[in-house]
């Protein structure tokens, strides 16, 4: 299975890293593909840059390590390409304004997941995922010891839930599911209370941990 990883700031750069370690083939991509060569070169073999178009058309899992105003243009440029992979938003409802200042950028109440998920084609498998640990804590926290973190992820689709799961182990972490799509605001940034940087403090929890929180309604 290859995984494309369309964006390699910060959150592309940490799961791509955590991904090869865990021995999982990456195609990555990026707005400048000098971007994507440089890491892909740094990673070694199991790495390899591409265009976003090649990525994504070459991969069986494709993850849109962008902002949401790109994700947006990208399904609306590629979405053809997505049909029957599995797509995976890591992304906040977050942009920027005109002086650069991080905004939200959807109306209270309304999440990042819903509004992607309505702009796949109907054979994409949409998951939200790799998005709930800021990245500093994506790259730091693969492989803790003893107890593993968990990555929650939030999905309708068994076929995505299932390839999500085994690649949030590849990449070092433990899956636990938030909910499905109507549930994805609880994992998003700012005040989803299962967000490393929302409700959770800063906070990184364990399997244990990770259900208790899971189990009380969001406030
Ligand atoms: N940063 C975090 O801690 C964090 C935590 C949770 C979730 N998230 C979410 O993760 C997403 C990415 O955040 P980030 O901090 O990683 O962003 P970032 O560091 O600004 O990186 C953005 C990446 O997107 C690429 N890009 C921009 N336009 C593109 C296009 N048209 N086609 C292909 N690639 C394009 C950029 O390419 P170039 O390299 O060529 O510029 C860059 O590699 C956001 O949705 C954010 O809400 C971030």
């Amino acid at each position: 299975m290859t995984t494309a990883i369309v964006g390699v700031g910060n959150i592309g750069d940490a799961l791509a890293r955590d991904l090869v370690a865990g021995g999982e083939p990456v195609v990555l991509a990026a707005k400048d593909e000098s971007h994507a060569e440089a890491l892909a070169d740094e990673l070694g073999p199991l790495a390899s840059a591409a265009s976003v178009e090649d990525a994504i058309a070459g991969a069986d899992v494709v993850v849109f390590a962008v902002w949401l105003d790109t994700i947006k243009e990208l399904i609306a440029k590629d979405g053809r390409l997505l049909e029957d992979k599995v797509v995976v938003d890591p992304s906040n409802p977050l942009g920027f304004d005109e002086s650069g200042q991080m905004i939200r950028t959807l109306p209270e109440g309304q999440s990042s997941g819903s509004v992607v998920a309505a702009l796949l084609p109907a054979g994409a498998h949409y998951v939200k995922a790799f998005g709930t640990l800021g990245a500093a804590a994506l790259a730091r926290g693969a492989y803790r010891e003893p107890r593993r973190a968990v990555l929650f992820y939030a999905t309708d689709d068994d076929a995505a839930a299932t390839t999500i799961e085994r690649l949030i182990r590849a990449a070092g972490f433990e899956p636990l599911k938030a909910g499905g799509v109507a549930d994805a605001g609880r994992i998003e940034a700012p005040g989803g209370d299962l967000h490393q940087g929302g409700g959770l403090n800063g906070e990184i929890l364990d399997l244990d941990q990770a259900r208790a929180a899971a189990a009380k309604p969001p406030a």
